[in-house]
Protein backbone atom coordinates (compact mmCIF):
# COMPACT_ATOMS: atom_id res chain seq x y z
CA UNK A 1 0.00 0.00 0.00
CA UNK A 2 1.37 3.13 -1.50
CA UNK A 3 0.84 6.46 1.43
CA UNK A 4 1.65 9.71 -1.26
CA UNK A 5 1.07 13.17 0.58
CA UNK A 6 1.79 15.52 -3.58
CA UNK A 7 -0.02 15.67 -6.29
CA UNK A 8 2.89 14.37 -8.64
CA UNK A 9 3.66 11.06 -6.89
CA UNK A 10 -0.22 11.35 -6.68
CA UNK A 11 -0.88 11.04 -10.24
CA UNK A 12 1.84 8.60 -11.26
CA UNK A 13 0.71 6.19 -8.58
CA UNK A 14 -2.68 6.71 -9.66
CA UNK A 15 -2.26 5.78 -12.79
CA UNK A 16 -0.44 2.45 -12.24
CA UNK A 17 -3.39 1.63 -10.48
CA UNK A 18 -5.21 2.36 -13.55
CA UNK A 19 -3.85 0.02 -15.75
CA UNK A 20 -4.75 -2.97 -13.45
CA UNK A 21 -8.28 -1.69 -11.81
CA UNK A 22 -10.94 -0.89 -13.57
CA UNK A 23 -13.38 0.56 -11.19
CA UNK A 24 -11.51 2.70 -8.39
CA UNK A 25 -13.65 3.36 -5.05
CA UNK A 26 -12.67 6.65 -2.88
CA UNK A 27 -13.24 6.42 0.81
CA UNK A 28 -12.67 10.04 2.20
CA UNK A 29 -11.74 10.24 5.95
CA UNK A 30 -10.09 12.80 8.28
CA UNK A 31 -8.52 9.71 9.67
CA UNK A 32 -8.67 8.60 13.71
CA UNK A 33 -10.42 5.53 11.52
CA UNK A 34 -12.88 3.76 13.52
CA UNK A 35 -15.07 0.37 12.83
CA UNK A 36 -17.65 3.06 11.04
CA UNK A 37 -14.93 3.94 8.17
CA UNK A 38 -14.15 0.76 8.05
CA UNK A 39 -16.84 -0.91 7.23
CA UNK A 40 -17.36 1.81 4.29
CA UNK A 41 -13.65 0.98 3.29
CA UNK A 42 -15.04 -2.75 3.39
CA UNK A 43 -18.30 -1.68 1.14
CA UNK A 44 -15.78 -0.07 -0.95
CA UNK A 45 -13.64 -3.12 -1.51
CA UNK A 46 -16.57 -5.15 -2.21
CA UNK A 47 -17.65 -3.10 -5.04
CA UNK A 48 -14.74 -1.87 -6.61
CA UNK A 49 -11.68 -3.80 -8.19
CA UNK A 50 -9.06 -0.67 -6.43
CA UNK A 51 -9.65 1.30 -3.44
CA UNK A 52 -7.47 5.26 -2.99
CA UNK A 53 -8.63 6.37 1.19
CA UNK A 54 -8.07 9.70 1.92
CA UNK A 55 -6.76 11.31 5.29
CA UNK A 56 -7.13 14.66 5.49
CA UNK A 57 -8.42 16.86 8.73
CA UNK A 58 -9.94 19.86 6.69
CA UNK A 59 -8.93 23.11 7.81
CA UNK A 60 -12.20 24.94 6.18
CA UNK A 61 -14.70 22.82 7.07
CA UNK A 62 -13.84 23.64 11.23
CA UNK A 63 -15.52 26.66 11.78
CA UNK A 64 -14.07 29.13 14.66
CA UNK A 65 -13.48 27.00 18.20
CA UNK A 66 -13.78 24.38 16.99
CA UNK A 67 -11.85 21.33 17.59
CA UNK A 68 -9.71 21.38 14.66
CA UNK A 69 -6.43 21.30 16.66
CA UNK A 70 -7.85 19.13 19.15
CA UNK A 71 -9.29 16.55 16.55
CA UNK A 72 -7.35 12.89 16.95
CA UNK A 73 -4.60 12.08 14.59
CA UNK A 74 -3.03 9.04 14.25
CA UNK A 75 -1.80 8.48 11.16
CA UNK A 76 0.60 5.29 11.69
CA UNK A 77 -2.42 3.21 13.06
CA UNK A 78 -5.05 4.27 10.39
CA UNK A 79 -2.23 3.21 7.59
CA UNK A 80 -2.02 -0.20 9.38
CA UNK A 81 -5.99 -0.34 9.57
CA UNK A 82 -5.95 0.41 5.52
CA UNK A 83 -3.24 -1.61 4.68
CA UNK A 84 -4.89 -4.37 6.48
CA UNK A 85 -8.21 -4.27 4.74
CA UNK A 86 -5.98 -4.07 1.20
CA UNK A 87 -6.44 -0.30 0.15
CA UNK A 88 -4.42 0.30 -2.73
CA UNK A 89 -3.61 3.88 -1.97
CA UNK A 90 -3.96 6.45 1.21
CA UNK A 91 -4.13 9.80 -0.25
CA UNK A 92 -2.65 12.06 2.75
CA UNK A 93 -1.62 15.50 1.15
CA UNK A 94 -0.70 17.93 3.32
CA UNK A 95 -2.62 21.67 3.48
CA UNK A 96 -0.91 23.24 0.57
CA UNK A 97 -1.69 20.40 -1.94
CA UNK A 98 -5.18 21.40 -1.26
CA UNK A 99 -5.07 25.07 -0.61
CA UNK A 100 -2.01 25.93 -2.64
CA UNK A 101 -1.31 29.83 -1.99
CA UNK A 102 -3.89 32.60 -3.07
CA UNK A 103 -6.64 29.51 -3.18
CA UNK A 104 -9.48 31.63 -3.58
CA UNK A 105 -12.58 29.08 -4.43
CA UNK A 106 -15.30 27.78 -2.78
CA UNK A 107 -17.74 25.15 -3.57
CA UNK A 108 -21.40 26.13 -1.60
CA UNK A 109 -24.41 24.18 -2.02
CA UNK A 110 -27.78 26.08 -0.64
CA UNK A 111 -30.82 24.34 0.15
CA UNK A 112 -30.25 20.51 1.51
CA UNK A 113 -27.08 22.62 3.55
CA UNK A 114 -29.52 24.90 5.32
CA UNK A 115 -30.23 24.41 9.12
CA UNK A 116 -29.37 21.29 10.95
CA UNK A 117 -25.49 21.47 11.30
CA UNK A 118 -25.54 24.12 8.42
CA UNK A 119 -27.58 26.46 11.02
CA UNK A 120 -25.38 25.61 14.00
CA UNK A 121 -21.85 25.50 12.20
CA UNK A 122 -21.98 28.36 9.48
CA UNK A 123 -19.55 27.35 7.04
CA UNK A 124 -19.25 23.97 7.81
CA UNK A 125 -20.64 22.66 4.49
CA UNK A 126 -19.26 24.80 1.87
CA UNK A 127 -15.78 23.86 3.92
CA UNK A 128 -16.83 20.05 3.11
CA UNK A 129 -18.12 20.71 -0.63
CA UNK A 130 -15.12 22.03 -1.56
CA UNK A 131 -12.71 19.43 -0.11
CA UNK A 132 -14.86 17.34 -1.36
CA UNK A 133 -15.26 18.71 -5.41
CA UNK A 134 -11.02 18.83 -4.94
CA UNK A 135 -10.49 14.96 -3.69
CA UNK A 136 -13.02 13.94 -6.74
CA UNK A 137 -10.85 15.89 -9.06
CA UNK A 138 -7.74 14.88 -7.63
CA UNK A 139 -8.26 10.98 -7.59
CA UNK A 140 -11.23 10.68 -10.19
CA UNK A 141 -12.87 7.61 -8.97
CA UNK A 142 -15.58 5.49 -10.65
CA UNK A 143 -17.38 5.72 -6.86
CA UNK A 144 -16.68 7.22 -3.77
CA UNK A 145 -18.31 6.59 -0.15
CA UNK A 146 -19.71 8.26 2.63
CA UNK A 147 -21.43 7.22 5.94
CA UNK A 148 -24.98 7.57 6.58
CA UNK A 149 -24.00 9.00 9.97
CA UNK A 150 -23.29 12.28 8.43
CA UNK A 151 -26.81 12.50 6.58
CA UNK A 152 -26.94 16.03 5.54
CA UNK A 153 -23.59 15.97 4.39
CA UNK A 154 -24.39 12.75 1.86
CA UNK A 155 -26.93 15.09 0.82
CA UNK A 156 -24.88 18.31 0.28
CA UNK A 157 -22.19 16.19 -1.36
CA UNK A 158 -24.65 14.43 -3.77
CA UNK A 159 -26.08 17.70 -4.56
CA UNK A 160 -22.61 18.88 -5.49
CA UNK A 161 -21.89 15.77 -7.76
CA UNK A 162 -25.01 16.28 -9.60
CA UNK A 163 -24.67 19.93 -9.99
CA UNK A 164 -21.00 20.18 -11.02
CA UNK A 165 -21.10 16.99 -13.25
CA UNK A 166 -19.12 14.89 -11.58
CA UNK A 167 -20.45 11.48 -13.02
CA UNK A 168 -19.22 8.93 -10.37
CA UNK A 169 -21.70 7.06 -8.31
CA UNK A 170 -21.78 8.35 -4.95
CA UNK A 171 -22.79 5.26 -2.61
CA UNK A 172 -24.49 6.70 0.83
CA UNK A 173 -23.49 3.45 3.94
CA UNK A 174 -25.36 2.57 6.66
CA UNK A 175 -24.41 3.71 10.04
CA UNK A 176 -22.07 1.52 12.41
CA UNK A 177 -22.99 1.25 15.52
CA UNK A 178 -21.91 -0.25 18.99
CA UNK A 179 -23.42 -2.51 20.76
CA UNK A 180 -25.61 -0.21 23.05
CA UNK A 181 -26.60 2.01 19.47
CA UNK A 182 -24.50 4.53 19.65
CA UNK A 183 -23.26 5.60 16.16
CA UNK A 184 -19.69 5.51 16.10
CA UNK A 185 -17.77 8.42 15.57
CA UNK A 186 -14.07 10.05 16.14
CA UNK A 187 -15.46 12.32 18.46
CA UNK A 188 -16.53 9.54 20.77
CA UNK A 189 -13.36 9.67 21.75
CA UNK A 190 -13.44 12.69 23.68
CA UNK A 191 -16.50 11.48 26.04
CA UNK A 192 -15.77 10.43 29.61
CA UNK A 193 -17.18 6.93 30.84
CA UNK A 194 -19.86 8.62 32.26
CA UNK A 195 -20.51 10.84 29.54
CA UNK A 196 -20.29 7.65 27.04
CA UNK A 197 -22.89 6.03 29.14
CA UNK A 198 -25.12 8.95 29.11
CA UNK A 199 -24.95 9.06 25.70
CA UNK A 200 -26.70 6.42 24.59
CA UNK A 201 -29.77 8.33 25.40
CA UNK A 202 -29.38 9.94 21.96
CA UNK A 203 -30.09 6.86 19.68
CA UNK A 204 -32.68 5.50 22.83
CA UNK A 205 -34.41 9.17 22.41
CA UNK A 206 -34.73 9.04 18.37
CA UNK A 207 -35.86 5.56 18.27
CA UNK A 208 -38.85 5.97 20.89
CA UNK A 209 -39.58 9.34 18.86
CA UNK A 210 -39.64 7.83 15.16
CA UNK A 211 -41.83 4.76 16.68
CA UNK A 212 -44.36 7.49 18.19
CA UNK A 213 -44.27 9.32 14.91
CA UNK A 214 -44.87 6.71 12.62
CA UNK A 215 -47.89 5.48 14.74
CA UNK A 216 -49.32 9.02 13.97
CA UNK A 217 -48.65 11.07 17.40
CA UNK A 218 -48.35 14.50 17.23
CA UNK A 219 -44.78 15.25 15.59
CA UNK A 220 -43.77 18.59 17.37
CA UNK A 221 -44.45 17.29 20.67
CA UNK A 222 -42.75 14.14 20.51
CA UNK A 223 -39.67 16.47 19.05
CA UNK A 224 -40.39 18.96 22.04
CA UNK A 225 -40.38 15.79 24.50
CA UNK A 226 -37.41 14.13 22.96
CA UNK A 227 -35.31 17.57 23.63
CA UNK A 228 -35.95 17.40 26.86
CA UNK A 229 -35.98 13.50 27.33
CA UNK A 230 -31.74 14.53 26.49
CA UNK A 231 -31.91 17.33 28.44
CA UNK A 232 -32.70 15.30 31.61
CA UNK A 233 -30.04 12.55 30.27
CA UNK A 234 -26.94 14.18 30.21
CA UNK A 235 -26.83 16.43 27.42
CA UNK A 236 -26.60 20.25 28.09
CA UNK A 237 -27.65 21.86 24.98
CA UNK A 238 -29.69 20.08 21.74
CA UNK A 239 -28.34 22.06 18.70
CA UNK A 240 -31.50 20.45 16.89
CA UNK A 241 -34.31 17.66 17.09
CA UNK A 242 -35.87 17.23 13.49
CA UNK A 243 -38.16 15.46 11.12
CA UNK A 244 -36.72 16.36 7.63
CA UNK A 245 -38.20 14.91 3.81
CA UNK A 246 -35.20 12.26 3.87
CA UNK A 247 -33.57 12.96 0.26
CA UNK A 248 -34.98 16.73 -0.23
CA UNK A 249 -34.09 17.47 3.48
CA UNK A 250 -37.89 19.93 3.92
CA UNK A 251 -38.96 20.67 7.17
CA UNK A 252 -41.82 17.93 7.60
CA UNK A 253 -44.91 18.52 10.11
CA UNK A 254 -47.33 16.22 8.67
CA UNK A 255 -45.32 12.59 8.54
CA UNK A 256 -44.90 11.29 5.34
CA UNK A 257 -42.31 8.46 3.84
CA UNK A 258 -39.45 9.54 3.08
CA UNK A 259 -38.98 10.81 6.40
CA UNK A 260 -35.85 11.00 8.59
CA UNK A 261 -35.01 12.13 11.93
CA UNK A 262 -31.59 14.07 12.77
CA UNK A 263 -30.64 15.43 15.87
CA UNK A 264 -27.21 17.17 17.43
CA UNK A 265 -26.81 17.60 21.00
CA UNK A 266 -23.40 18.49 23.40
CA UNK A 267 -22.42 16.76 25.99
CA UNK A 268 -19.64 17.96 28.06
CA UNK A 269 -17.70 19.63 25.31
CA UNK A 270 -18.92 16.93 22.55
CA UNK A 271 -21.33 17.47 19.88
CA UNK A 272 -22.96 14.20 18.74
CA UNK A 273 -25.20 14.00 15.92
CA UNK A 274 -27.02 10.93 14.78
CA UNK A 275 -30.12 9.94 12.21
CA UNK A 276 -32.54 7.54 12.07
CA UNK A 277 -35.35 6.43 9.11
CA UNK A 278 -38.67 6.90 10.15
CA UNK A 279 -40.49 3.92 8.43
O1 LIG B 1 -16.90 12.95 6.82
C1 LIG B 1 -15.72 13.33 6.85
O2 LIG B 1 -14.84 12.67 7.45
C2 LIG B 1 -15.33 14.64 6.17
O3 LIG B 1 -16.34 15.59 6.30
C3 LIG B 1 -14.93 14.43 4.69
C4 LIG B 1 -16.08 13.92 3.86
C5 LIG B 1 -13.77 13.48 4.61
C6 LIG B 1 -14.50 15.79 4.09
O4 LIG B 1 -13.44 16.33 4.80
Amino acid sequence: MQIVRQLGPLREALGVIRKTKRKLGLVPTMGALHAGHMHLVETAMAQCDGVVASIFVNPTQFGEGEDLDAYPRQETADAALLEGAGVDLVWTPTVDQVYPDGFATNVSVTGVSAGLCGGSRPGHFDGVATVVAKLFNQIRPDAAFFGEKDYQQLAVIRRMARDLDFTHDIVGVPTVRDADGLALSSRNAYLTPEQRGQAVALPDTMRDAAKSIAKGGDIASILDEAQAKLLASGFHNVDYFELRNAETLENMTVFAKPARLLAAAHIGSTRLIDNIAVA
